[in-house]
């Protein structure tokens, strides 16, 4: 159990990002309905915990708290970005999100895309502005700060994780199409078009169908995933967890460091703690989806065994999967424990990834 001390902390920090956040969306002379589809996702909640790792790894290595607001603020709103798409139809097709109806629901498709494009946008130009409290970073450390975060974000980050996510899911639909079903989608080369390989069924009933007539899925390479060994699984799905949650969480630890001038060895220590939470941060939002309440996730469950996702408790089981997760926070409680007393609140938020239940 995470300590009151920790909590009352926790909540501290959050109210510093929630204040912050609200401060940058007033500066902006945005359309009103652009404005408001972006309020509404990026001030609904959300547990904050990426901006909150900004600022307690700015505070392990003694930084100035005022220099990793701004930070803290744009890996909040590259987050926020990333699940009004991940909701969008094309994608998980979510319908909740922050307990609140998703942003494509309430504002239409084109507006949410919108919406995304406009916080992705906005946190870089929030680091580039550097507005924190009293903020004295550099010319160069903001530099670092915005390579930080657009390689974490990027292709090799949180985008190109979303997209092997998806096409690890999306294999048992362009299996069904090859094996007869639409064969109108492979071209004469027998490649699958890009729209077949991006396309879902219009028609959830087709769709329930197309996972029944062939539950196995195919890999990138094709291969079917019941010859694969569950290694090879476990592998291929440490590498989407890693690219599409892990980046952006390990990235926030690395901002909060550049923000405090951190040296070499205590980024590195940082980096490899964030690898860890990441990790197991993912394996435990897998968990909820099978264990979680629609009220507390504010999301609904059960939405990756609808759409056929890779997952952990899927290839693993769901207590060897607690045991990952468990032995990926305990890897990081030592990855900081160089920091001696000062690590006690990565130590208990890294707990509290083990231990949430939204
Ligand atoms: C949800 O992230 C998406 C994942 C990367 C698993 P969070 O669980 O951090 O969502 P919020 O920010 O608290 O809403
Ligand atoms: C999303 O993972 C990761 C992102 C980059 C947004 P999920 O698709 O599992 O997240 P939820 O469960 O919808 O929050
Ligand atoms: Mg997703
Ligand atoms: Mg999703
Ligand atoms: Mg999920």
């Amino acid at each position: 159990m995470t300590s009151s001390a920790f909590n009352a902390h926790l909540s501290e920090l959050r109210t510093v990002v929630e204040a912050a956040l609200s401060q940058e969306l007033a500066r902006t002379n945005w359309p009103v309905s652009l404005k408001e589809a972006v309020e509404y996702s990026l001030m609904a909640g959300g547990k904050r915990l990426r901006p909150v790792l900004v600022l307690l790894a700015n505070e392990v290595c003694g930084g100035i708290p005022g220099n990793a607001i701004a930070a803290a603020c744009a890996i909040e709103m590259v987050h926020t970005y990333s699940l009004i798409h991940d909701d969008l139809p094309s994608m998980d097709d979510d319908d909740f999100r922050r307990g609140r109806p998703t942003s494509h629901k309430v504002f239409g498709e084109a507006l949410a895309v919108l919406a995304g494009d406009c916080l992705l946008t906005l946190a870089f130009e929030t680091v580039a502005s550097n507005r924190g409290l009293d903020s004295q970073l550099g010319g160069s450390q903001i530099a670092e700060l915005i390579q930080i975060l657009s390689r974490a974000a990027g292709g090799s980050g949180m985008v190109g994780g979303q997209v092997l996510d998806l096409e690890a899911e999306r294999g048992s639909l362009v299996r069904s199409e090859i094996d007869g079903r639409n064969a109108k989608s492979l071209d004469k080369k027998g490649w699958k078009s890009s729209a077949a390989a991006v396309e879902k069924s219009d028609n959830s009933a087709d769709f329930s169908t197309v996972q029944a007539i062939t539950p196995q899925r195919i890999s990138e390479s094709g291969q079917n995933e019941s010859n694969r060994s569950p290694e090879t699984r476990v592998e291929e799905l440490s590498r989407i967890h890693t690219m599409k949650t892990g980046a952006l969480i390990a990235a926030a630890l690395e901002l909060g460091a550049v923000t405090a001038q951190a040296d070499l060895e205590q980024r590195k220590r940082l980096r490899q703690y964030g690898h860890c939470i990441g990790l197991a941060f993912q394996i435990t939002d897998d968990l909820l989806d099978i264990t979680g309440d629609q009220i507390r996730l504010g999301k609904k469950p059960g939405r990756d065994a609808d759409l056929g996702k890779l997952t952990y408790p899927g290839v693993m089981g769901i207590e060897n999967s607690r045991e990952k997760s468990e032995q990926l926070v305990q890897e990081a409680c030592e990855a900081v424990a160089v920091f001696g007393d000062r690590s006690k609140w990565l130590k208990e938020l890294a707990q509290f990834i083990l231990e949430r239940d939204h």
